[in-house]
């Protein structure tokens, strides 16, 4: 049974033994283990149900570590590591030889960040080597925002999740690799674009690739409820001519015209994009648990967070 616990010395102790914990960080939670360890990866493989070929995030607790990790630093890397780490930034960079291949899916870069969450900070701090973490959901299931999403999908097959409350900005890391000294946005996420662009200038985004995917998190289904969902510009105009259907609503903000939907999510009142981010994953698991015959969500103003949040419910609803 999988023990929901805030002992960091249990954590710390389970992973010196190759075990693999889940760990809270400020995107969302992660299934952990030592880099360094076969066994441990091969166990966040096989409990995720993933495909081998699809890399892991390695976890530092700071940027002194990196060394050991990456062979190149390029300027425009160095200059967003220094912005917004530690924080919601994996950036892929040309690996040491001693990474494992296994954690990097056989390729000659590495994912890494430094995650701004205190008690994962802590335990990295404490450990003689980095974590690899993919996000705490079976492969293409609602990522977790908390320890008992966790506990829900994996409680025969987790020793331990490490409590570390719900996490602040509910979204995976933006991921940026290097191309011919260009940068690349593979992934976006809790850092928006406008907020890279800021740093480093105009980037080239390459979010959607279906077939040869540079980061599989971006293969078109993922992130997806068992629910049926769609995606629309306006909810009001949604017709459905089964009267009898459940169906809920998952939108940004201000009131709805229609009156006959079962249940309404809104996601910032205030109109503010970081809450809605944030409520994002934890609204999809609790409007799955209602056991509606249809969700419909509504597409978010195409700005900043805005944008991350459209390409997970576009690939919620493909
Ligand atoms: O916020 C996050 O990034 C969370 C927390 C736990 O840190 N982690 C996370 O990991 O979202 P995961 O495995 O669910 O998504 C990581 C994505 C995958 O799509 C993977 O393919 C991509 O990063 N990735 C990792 N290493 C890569 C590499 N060397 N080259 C290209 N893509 C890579
Ligand atoms: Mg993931």
């Amino acid at each position: 049974m999988t023990q929901i616990s805030s002992d960091i010395s249990k954590a710390i102790e389970l992973l010196n033994k190759e075990d693999v914990v889940a760990i809270p960080t400020e995107t969302v939670y992660g299934l952990a283990g030592n880099i360094y360890s076969e066994k441990a990866i091969r166990k966040i493989f096989e409990v995720k149900q993933r495909p081998l070929f699809n890399p892991l995030i390695v976890h530092i607790p700071s940027i002194d570590h990196l060394e050991k990790i990456v062979r190149e630093f390029p300027v425009k890397a160095q200059k967003l590591a220094e912005a917004f780490w530690p924080g919601s930034l994996t950036l892929i960079l040309p690996k040491r030889l001693n990474i494992p291949e296994i954690v990097t899916g056989g390729k000659d870069t590495v994912g890494v960040r430094i995650p701004n969450h205190p008690v994962t900070l802590s335990l990295l701090k404490q450990l003689s080597f980095p974590l690899a973490a993919p996000s705490a959901n079976p492969f293409n299931r609602i990522s977790p925002t908390s320890s008992d999403h966790v506990k829900a999908y994996f409680e025969n097959t987790l020793s331990m999740v490490l409590e570390g409350g719900e996490c602040k900005n509910g979204i995976e890391s933006t991921i940026i690799g290097f191309e011919n000294n260009e940068a690349i946005l593979y992934r976006l996420g809790g850092i928006s674009v406008e907020d890279i662009e800021k740093i480093i200038g105009k980037i080239q985004i390459r979010n959607i690739s279906e077939t040869t995917p540079n980061a599989p998190g971006m293969l078109a289904k993922h992130y997806a409820p068992k629910t049926k969902m769609y995606l629309l510009d306006d909810v009001d105009e949604f017709i459905e001519n089964n009267e009898s259907k459940r169906i809920g609503v998952l939108r940004f903000k201000g009131k709805l015209k229609t009156t006959r939907f079962e249940h309404i999510e809104i996601l910032s009142k205030s109109g503010d994009l970081k809450e809605a981010a944030s409520k994002l994953y934890s609204t999809l698991h609790k409007l799955d648990s209602l056991n509606l015959d249809l969700i419909v969500a509504e597409r978010f103003p195409d700005v900043g967070l805005g944008k991350s949040i459209n390409d997970r419910l576009e690939r919620a609803t493909k």
